[in-house]
């Protein structure tokens, strides 16, 4: 069996009456990995993560790290933040200002009693591994937002904790640097062999970093899966939506048919979708699917359905349209630089079944 570093067991966390901020929540990151805690701002990723390092007091369930219970709060067990072995990364640079780059990373080392050569060569990998080794006698404040974000990281790393977490550390940096850094995150995280757990409402970001994301809303953990699970088998209306299958098109199964479930629109119209849950003939579902996974066509093509073209936003490199289906609105991505057809048009749209997934609504 794989070794797990981080085991989450119905962890609780409640604030005040009212719905939790953290509910029954579950999962184990196998060492060596990264997991990404990815949702909305306000579902509950950070008070998760506060609750591995122990800042803050879950209401109920169970922590361990490396096997040891740090964490179950209906036995009485809270083991104290500086003797879980945890490295933080957050949103904002947490870089001391009156030290040198060399000073910083090495601040946890000597507070942790380590003699002075082995430092010194911790502090020279760590900066390796961020690529910050000529900027080491500098002052900490004179470096850019990447290159103190990369401090903060190689300050966790140089004393190689058991896990590693980030929250959001890339989300005060411009665009450009972002996708960057997020690479350079994945290659230092796993060049350094740690455990990672990280958390963003970044999808992007999360697929780039991820050995698995947990997509999660309203503090409940809604699926965790490989990036091209979550992608391709979304178990959930909400992780389809939110990771960018945006339209909904709602209709009533008709009957089963193979793999597929047909569904009816409207006057008859039907479409085939892949139903991941269990539903029946006559049952109201909501199909998801990807703007750049319907197909436009100018004349009827096997399957279509006879849909207008409301209005068209030319992008440069790719043309979002508006489309009507029977009453429904669609939103439809096509690459080029070249659009197809002009408001108004009347048009005919192909939907792939293995792109489309129908829930209960
Ligand atoms: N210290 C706190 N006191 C009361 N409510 C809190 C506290 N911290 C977080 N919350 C609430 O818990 C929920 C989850 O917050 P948080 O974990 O910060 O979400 P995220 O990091 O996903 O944006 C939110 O509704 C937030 O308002
Ligand atoms: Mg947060």
């Amino acid at each position: 069996m794989m070794a797990v570093t981080l085991d989450v067991q119905c962890l609780v966390k409640e604030f005040s009456s009212g719905r939790p901020a953290v509910d029954q929540v579950s999962f184990q990151i196998p060492t060596g990995e990264i997991t990404v805690l990815l949702g909305p701002s306000g579902c509950g990723k950070t008070t998760t993560l506060r609750c591995v390092a122990g800042l803050e007091h879950p209401t109920a369930g169970q922590i361990l790290i490396d096997g040891q219970v740090v964490s179950a709060p209906l036995q009485g067990i809270s083991v104290a933040p500086r003797h879980r072995e945890v490295g933080m990364v957050f949103q904002s640079y947490a870089v001391w200002p009156h030290m040198t780059v060399k000073q910083n990373v090495a601040y946890p080392l000597k507070h942790r009693g380590i003699e002075r050569q082995v430092v010194d060569q911790k502090v020279k990998d760590a900066l390796e591994l961020v690529d910050l080794l000529e900027y080491a006698d500098r002052p900490a404040t004179s470096l850019s937002g990447g290159q103190m974000q990369r401090v903060a990281l190689a300050r966790s790393l140089s004393y190689q904790p058991k896990i590693l977490l980030l929250d959001e550390p890339l989300s005060n940096l411009d665009a450009k640097l972002r996708l960057r850094l997020r690479a350079d995150l994945r290659r230092i995280i796993k060049q350094a062999g740690l455990t990672a757990l990280y958390v963003t409402h970044d999808q992007s970001e999360a697929v780039v970093l991820g050995d698995q994301i947990g997509v999660m809303n309203q503090g409940k953990l809604l699926q965790m899966g490989a990036p091209q699970q979550i992608y391709n088998q979304p178990s959930d209306l909400f992780v389809a939506s939110f990771t960018g299958a945006s339209n909904a098109l709602h209709g009533t199964v008709v009957n089963h048919d193979g793999v597929d479930h047909v569904v009816e629109l409207a006057q008859g119209a039907k479409v085939r979708a892949r139903c991941l849950s269990a539903v029946s003939p006559g049952q109201a579902v909501v199909i998801a699917v990807r703007p750049e996974n319907i197909v436009l066509t100018a004349g009827v093509a096997q399957g279509s359905l006879p849909v207008r073209v409301r209005q068209l936003q030319f992008l440069g490199v790719q043309t979002n349209y508006e489309i009507e289906v029977f009453g429904q609105t669609l939103e439809v991505t096509e690459l080029g630089t070249l659009p197809r057809f002009e408001a108004g048009a009347a048009v005919f749209m192909t939907l792939p079944p293995e792109q489309c997934w129908g829930y209960p609504a």
